[in-house]
């Protein structure tokens, strides 16, 4: 039972976060439900300025990586935002239903209009229109990092008093978390992982190529402490690559601990980052693939590496 809608923002190459945080239980998400829809949400991305040719072809990258990533759309819905005017149209209804004060003092406003000194009318109410996006098809369930919580709140919140004024029309979303929901930097191990981070060190793209996967992790911040631990508070940058380090091989945190017993940090960046270029380059090759040849924006050429073997099977196909 119950229904699974989720949504990424076509602005760029997913990255390590993104898949940890969410795109790796969408996937597993996608038997054991009634029904399960995924958006590509193009609407969400123009609250920043896009170059319109430059969005499209974001959107057919977005499009070409979840299903890399395993979104099969014989098992879930895969879809574009802006395709289904219900979207929009909701989120005016459900805007008119939401205070001004409750969206102020939403981290992403906060954040986004400080840097811009006075943000757009669709930056402000962009929670309202994510609402909209999980109460449209009486979702129940979200799959989300940590960083949409409180876009999920808020749409709790909105349920609660539309059912309230009109009679019980939308179950109460739920957030689900996956096991790694706050992937953080690897040059700051205090903020999390962010596609708009300006450091290109600082983000594992999916379609970085193993060469780039190394040199990230070989420059990734860590401490002075040559000994792998887990300790989040004190020592973040390690922990961070245990968190990571875990998430890709499908283990606890302890079990990443004691396979780094009597390396360096140093070596344990290089282990690490081998870990994750065997999650990853399956799903570089399917989106090099898929997109026929073309380059994915973000990706560096490489001129020493084929595009890799055409025959692969996957579980998109
Ligand atoms: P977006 O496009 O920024 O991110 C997509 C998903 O990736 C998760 N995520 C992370 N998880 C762990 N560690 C990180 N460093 C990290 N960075 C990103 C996000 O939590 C998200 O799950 N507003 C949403 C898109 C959206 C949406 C929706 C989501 C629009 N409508 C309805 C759910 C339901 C966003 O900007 O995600």
């Amino acid at each position: 039972g119950g229904r699974v809608f989720s949504g990424i923002q076509p602005t760029g190459v997913p990255h390590l976060g993104n898949y940890l945080g969410a795109l790796e239980s969408w996937v597993g998400l996608q038997e054991g439900y009634s029904s399960v829809l995924y958006s590509i949400v193009d609407l969400h991305a123009i609250t920043m300025p896009q170059e319109p040719g430059q969005l499209r072809d974001n959107i057919l990258n977005m499009a070409a990586t979840l299903l890399a990533c395993g979104i099969n759309p014989a098992h879930s819905i895969l879809f574009q935002q802006s395709q289904v005017s219900e979207h929009a149209e909701l989120s005016w209804i459900l805007g008119c239903l939401t205070s001004m004060p409750r969206l102020r003092h939403l981290p992403q406003w906060k954040m986004k209009s400080k840097d811009k000194k006075e943000g757009s009318v669709g930056l402000f109410t962009y929670p309202v229109l994510q609402a909209a996006d999980i109460l449209l098809y009486r979702s129940t369930h979200v799959p989300v990092g940590e960083d949409q919580v409180q876009h999920l709140e808020l749409a709790q919140d909105v349920a609660r008093i539309f059912n309230k004024q009109h009679g019980e029309l939308f179950p109460i979303p739920q957030a689900l978390l996956s096991a790694s929901p706050r992937v953080k930097s690897l040059r700051d191990p205090t903020s999390k992982m962010s596609k708009s981070d300006p450091q290109s060190l600082a983000t594992v793209g999916l379609s970085d190529s193993p060469d780039d996967i190394v040199l990230k992790f070989r420059k990734a911040v860590t401490d002075f402490t040559s000994e792998v631990t887990f300790d989040p508070e004190r020592r973040p940058g390690v922990s961070n690559l245990v968190a990571i380090h875990a998430a890709v091989c499908g283990w606890t945190v302890e079990e990443a601990v004691r396979s780094a017993q009597g390396l360096e940090t140093a070596q344990y960046k290089l282990l690490v980052a081998d870990a994750v270029i065997h999650k990853v380059a399956p799903i570089r090759v399917e989106i090099a693939r898929l997109r026929g040849g073309q380059r994915v924006s973000g990706e560096r050429s490489d001129p020493r590496r084929p595009a890799g073997p055409r025959s692969r099977s996957t579980a998109a196909g």
